[in-house]
């Protein structure tokens, strides 16, 4: 099965736009078995929008940019499949990409050859410049089975901004992720857009078909093709677990060649990683605060009986926030001890009764992993 858990990779969009080159992918692939970052997970390497030529060849075909890829894309896909990495490249479900290049429409079956022809392991599809009249879900379902019949494993990554209630069909047009967001941006007030445009999403997110609450913005300093002035560290953490508690995909945006040390350590945060991962893919509920609407726990149940629980808190004061046992099926007569760690400062453990609470700063989180203990 090609997508049991979400896809971790990295996206060239966030901060390259169109400034993309076959160097720059080489090097982003370098960088991420370098840093650790594939070891921790993180396989695809996604060419987004602005990879081709304006137009297609005489036979109708895709070509790619022979500036930007002078060895072509098959070139490419050979180098990282020697480092043991995915390579994704983009289209579009409308006539043109987003940004005006070649689009897939009635071309669906030929790309996804070519793709396949080339050893694509992942197709990021689009929805700008759609023909009227046309519902997307016959557009997401021609390019499901055009490459699901391709020849190749190729991982469809949808991307409709969650728009004509597409989380209702994604899933069975043949998806393996859906956007349920619009764009994200480099700053705060995106980040928490994004978290609240997810409020009743929440349980569409599963094995086969994840929500892919967009690409990250975490390390990118304020700086790159998506900023908006940037974040504070506590704040990129934040969305990180965010992201990894509702087992969205974790594509990372920012320039993985130049990554400091706090980012890395929080994109191989290994808790975090295995809350996203875990096997069952079981999506969060959410607990409304009880005074205070910014803030909100979400709780994930894990594989082995463990849960994930993060408190966040979304407002601008500080905030006291609590999670009640009793709220997650763990009453008081439970006859278990129950025993917290704290996911983002991995030393630390502790025995609960009854309630766990936390003072939160504005826009940032607690993630705990809770056991139950004999
Ligand atoms: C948007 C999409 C972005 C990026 C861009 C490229 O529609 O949501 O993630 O792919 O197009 O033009």
């Amino acid at each position: 099965m090609l997508c049991n858990t979400p896809p971790m990779g990295w996206n060239s969009w966030n901060t390259f736009g169109s400034d993309i080159t076959e160097q720059l992918i080489i090097e982003s692939a370098e960088a991420l078995v370098s840093s650790g970052l594939k070891d921790a997970g993180y396989k695809y390497v996604v060419i987004d929008d602005c990879w081709s030529e304006r137009e297609r060849d005489e036979s109708g075909r895709l070509v790619p940019d022979r500036i930007k890829f002078p060895n072509g894309i098959a070139a490419l896909a050979g180098r990282l499949h020697d480092m043991d990495l995915k390579l994704g490249i983009y289209s579009c479900a409308g006539v043109r990409t987003c940004a005006g290049y070649p689009g897939s429409f009635e071309h669906e079956f030929d790309d996804a050859r070519t793709f396949a022809a080339w050893g694509i392991d992942y197709l990021k599809y689009d929805y700008c410049y759609k023909p009227d009249g046309i519902p997307g879900e016959i557009l997401f379902r021609r390019m499901a089975a055009a490459l699901r019949n391709s020849g190749r494993d190729i991982l469809f990554a949808a991307c409709n901004w969650g728009n004509d209630n597409a989380a209702l069909w994604m899933r069975s047009a043949g998806a393996h992720i859906w956007r349920s967001t619009g764009d994200i941006f480099d700053s705060w007030s995106s980040i928490k857009e994004l978290i609240l445009l997810q409020d009743g999403l929440e349980p569409y997110t599963a094995p086969q078909c994840w929500n892919d609450m967009d690409m990250l913005v975490a390390g990118m300093q304020g700086k790159g093709n998506v900023a908006r002035g940037g974040c504070s560290e506590k704040e990129y953490e934040t969305h990180f677990s965010l992201w990894s508690l509702m087992s969205s995909a974790l594509m990372l945006g920012c320039d993985i060649r130049n990554l400091d040390e706090s980012s890395k350590k929080l994109f191989t945060n290994k808790g975090l990683i295995r809350i996203n991962q875990d096997s069952e893919g079981r999506p969060c509920y959410v607990l409304p605060h009880w005074n205070n609407s910014d803030c909100r726990t979400y709780v994930k149940l894990l594989s082995d009986g463990s849960y994930a629980i993060g408190l966040f808190n979304l407002g601008e004061t500080r905030s006291e926030t609590a999670v009640h046992l009793w709220d997650i099926g763990i009453p008081a007569n439970s006859g278990h001890k129950v025993e917290i760690h704290d996911v983002l400062n991995p030393d630390s453990s502790e025995f609960i009764q009854e309630r766990y609470s936390c003072m939160l700063e504005a826009h940032t989180c607690r993630i705990i992993h809770l056991q139950l203990r004999k």
